[in-house]
């Protein structure tokens, strides 16, 4: 049995994932289950998120050849898959557009949701409009001040959008926050924005984004002819690196690459590095690798990049990191925002400071394969969110003048 039907079957990818919940909600996530295998079969659902992908959405997005990026790294043809390009600019509207509709056609009415970097959560907001629905966004506070865009987009698409001070006050704590009201209004949808959580959502996730790898495949086929030689992701729970690399699992020959945020190094155990550090554990309901203290208990995580600043990672990554089918890269903060300004001063492209962790592992990978190679970089989403946050925090990254 392959590895997705098992998951479709049971939500275990080898011993990672299943569903360790409290008994409310058991009821709520059978229903979902069920509700989502007949929507995957369904012809008539199919072809509603079909057209809305395409007409609203704005799919598929681009396959672009990044040549100026390509010289300044030295190496390998580098493809930028555009995902920033999106409608609410990044990968996150793929999942929410397919929930979303899940969700009306189960009959609920209310969205809830967690959100980092705020993309979820706007994504959520702009579903929920499009469909008559309410939406409630939890967000961590620290969270809060750094995205401050993302919380009056999601204000002036109708959301409520609460505060989450418990914890740190990111993601972790927001997804905590988010599985509560949950848990009390079993009425509502809750939909979650990553490949993480108790089954279904791991599988069901990584579905709805996976037309990102299918686009991949077709335009290397009439762009280059070939398949590439590595593609390459950023990892938070794992939701727009599964998209771009279901496609390509069964295919040895492509090197599988998740650049993880390093935070401020490694040994600083201020770091998000779940597949290269984390330790076997159940967290929000579902078991991966997760960062933990010398005493076991979940330790806290940390990014630069909210969107990346949370201490488990997808079940099914988790599997694969195991079986060697993809290797892991740390990036530092400093290095994603130094990725960040090459980025934006070679191509004119400002990438959303997670995305940007995939771009600095992708241009270190490109100089190791050499000219003949071509890789794939997944910019998940667009920078306008970080901007002025990056200009505050790391002022002598932006204003060295850089050469190209
Ligand atoms: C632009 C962008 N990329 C990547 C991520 C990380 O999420 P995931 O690992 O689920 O793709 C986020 C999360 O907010 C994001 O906003």
């Amino acid at each position: 049995m392959s590895i997705t039907s098992k998951a479709l079957q049971t939500g275990f990818f080898g011993t990672y994932g299943g569903q360790v919940v409290p008994p409310a909600l058991q009821k709520n996530l059978d229903e979902l289950s069920a509700a989502f295998l007949t929507a995957r079969k369904d012809k008539q659902f199919q072809q509603q998120l079909h057209q809305l992908l395409r007409t609203y959405a704005n799919r598929p997005s681009g396959l672009y050849e990044a040549k100026r990026l390509t010289d300044e790294s030295g190496g390998a043809r580098i493809f930028l898959k555009r995902e920033d390009l999106n409608h609410t600019g990044s990968h996150k509207i793929n999942n929410v557009l397919g929930q979303a509709l899940l969700a009306q056609q189960m009959g609920k009415t209310k969205l809830l949701a967690e959100t980092g970097a705020g993309q979820h959560g706007v994504a959520v907001a702009t579903a929920a409009a499009l469909l008559g629905m309410q939406a409630r966004i939890y967000m961590g506070e620290r969270d809060i001040k750094n995205q401050a865009m993302n919380l009056d987009r999601m204000r002036l698409l109708g959301a409520e959008v609460v505060s989450v001070k418990a914890g740190q006050g990111t993601l972790k704590d927001a997804v905590d926050a988010a599985l509560q009201a949950y848990v009390s209004e079993p009425d509502a949808y809750y939909l979650l924005g990553s490949a993480v959580g108790p089954h279904p959502y791991p599988i069901m996730v990584r579905e709805f984004q996976r037309v990102i790898g299918d686009e991949v495949l077709e335009q290397m086929k009439q762009q280059v002819g070939r398949l590439p030689n590595a593609v390459v992701a950023c990892v938070g729970g794992g939701s727009n690196a599964l998209g771009l690399f279901s496609a390509f699992i069964p295919h040895r020959e492509v090197k599988i690459v998740a650049a993880e945020p390093g935070g401020l190094g490694r040994d600083s155990r201020r770091h998000g590095l779940s597949l290269l550090c984390g330790q076997t554990q159940t967290l929000h309901g579902f078991t991966s690798k997760v960062l933990l203290t010398n005493t076991g208990e979940v330790a806290e995580s940390y990014s630069a990049a909210s969107g990346l600043d949370y201490p488990g990672v997808s079940p099914e990554l988790s599997y694969y990191y195991d079986q060697g089918r993809l290797s892991s890269v740390p990036v530092t903060d400093a290095e994603a925002v130094q990725a960040m300004v090459i980025l934006s001063r070679c191509e004119g492209i400002i990438p959303a400071l997670e995305s940007a962790h995939a771009v600095a592992a992708g241009m270190e990978l490109a100089r190791k394969l050499g000219k003949e190679a071509v890789i794939i970089i997944n910019l998940s989403g667009r920078g306008d969110k970080d901007v002025s946050h990056v200009v505050r925090d790391f002022p002598e990254l932006i204003t060295t003048q850089h050469r190209v």
